[in-house]
């Protein structure tokens, strides 16, 4: 088993360095691909740094390569690199896509996310790496490999959505984060993050995908007992497409002012769609209190609790008996 882990690890590095290799020497890669990436914003020391790539539109441009280098299609197969038809022919995953790389925590590619360059909504936006006995999506997290030493310094991890919204904010100089990468945030990529820091700050997408995760991820990261603050972009915009819009230095200014404490972010979000209905304005209050409940510490929970009254304007001891109900039933 070590020993088929090693050869997939050694088949999803060659890719790596073929994907990057056409990016930067071959005619396709350069005019395309390369292109893509400049017109998005990207300096050229940080699609270096990301090992970003290119896939030819052949579709059997790796395969090819593969086969000549000696590569076998067992392992191209298991990796995800190629798919097998009925008739027994292949052809590649990824093709006409710019490839970012996955690293695992000491920096060797796992899998790849390719991103389309079609504006037509035939084709998936990204075509992933599946599973495999590398490549556990539940258990990584994109950019940590490069974010594991900011995120001790900062002592705060920031969670994105996606791939170029941890390109752009490395671009921007903040080092310190990572990317769910679509996939609804996992337990076990919680514990990574806790590896690191206690300190978890959302920055999702500005979209109702976003709103929606975002609460979902709050409550997953306060049952682990981390501390999380969440920060929303306006007029549907994500962290890559602000950066890029407003500059640098615009950016953190925003992250600097916008990041609410959870409780402060959920009432917001929770009350904007309630209104004045009073019964819906109980149901947020029950919410809310359902989220401070999963707070494993009893003294932060009841400084939340203390918050959540002055918010909302209830009665605390209300509050404190409401949050005892919910504790006793997850007993
Ligand atoms: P988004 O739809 O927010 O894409 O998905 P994005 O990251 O802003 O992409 P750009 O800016 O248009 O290039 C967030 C993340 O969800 C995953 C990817 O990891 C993406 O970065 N995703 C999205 C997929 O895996 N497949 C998809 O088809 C779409
Ligand atoms: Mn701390
Ligand atoms: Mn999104
Ligand atoms: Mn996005
Ligand atoms: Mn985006």
């Amino acid at each position: 088993a070590q020993d088929k882990r090693e050869s997939l690890f050694i088949v999803t590095n060659w890719a790596g360095k073929f994907f990057r290799e056409t990016l930067w020497e071959n005619e396709e890669g350069r005019t395309i691909g390369l292109n893509y990436f400049k017109e998005r914003g990207y300096r050229e020391d940080i699609i270096r740094k990301f090992e970003l790539g290119y896939s030819p539109e052949a579709w059997t441009a790796l395969y090819d390569r593969a086969k000549a280098e000696g590569h076998k299609d067992e392992f191209l197969e298991t990796a995800g690199l190629i798919i097998r038809k009925d008739d027994g022919s292949v052809y590649d995953r990824f093709r006409g896509r710019v490839m970012f790389p996955i690293h695992n925590l000491t920096g060797r590619i796992l899998g790849f996310g390719g991103r389309t360059l079609k504006t037509d909504k035939k084709s998936p936006k990204y075509v992933n790496s599946p599973e495999s006995e590398v490549y556990h999506k539940s258990d990584v997290l994109y950019g940590l490999y490069f974010a594991k030493k900011p995120i001790l310094d900062a002592d705060n991890c920031y969670l994105v959505e996606g791939y170029a919204d941890v390109l752009s904010m490395h671009q921007a100089g903040v080092e310190n984060v990572v990317a769910s990468s679509g996939t609804s945030l996992t337990i076990g990529q919680i514990r990574l993050i806790s590896r690191y820091t206690k300190h978890v700050t959302i920055l999702y997408d500005g979209d109702e995908a976003g709103i929606k995760a975002s609460l979902r991820g709050t409550d997953m990261l306060l049952e682990e007992g981390l501390d999380v603050k969440v920060l929303l972009f306006p007029d549907g915009n994500d962290p890559d497409s602000y950066v890029q819009r407003y500059g640098s230095a615009a950016f953190k200014q925003y992250i600097a002012e916008h990041q609410q404490d959870f409780i402060f972010y959920k009432t917001h979000v929770l009350l904007r769609d309630a209104g004045n209905d009073p019964i819906k304005r109980a149901e947020v209050i029950h919410e809310v209190v359902a989220s401070i409940a999963l707070i494993p510490d009893a003294i932060k929970a009841s400084i939340f609790v203390r918050e959540c009254s002055s918010l909302l304007e209830i009665e605390e001891r209300l509050l404190i008996s409401e949050l005892n109900k919910i504790r006793i039933g997850q007993a």
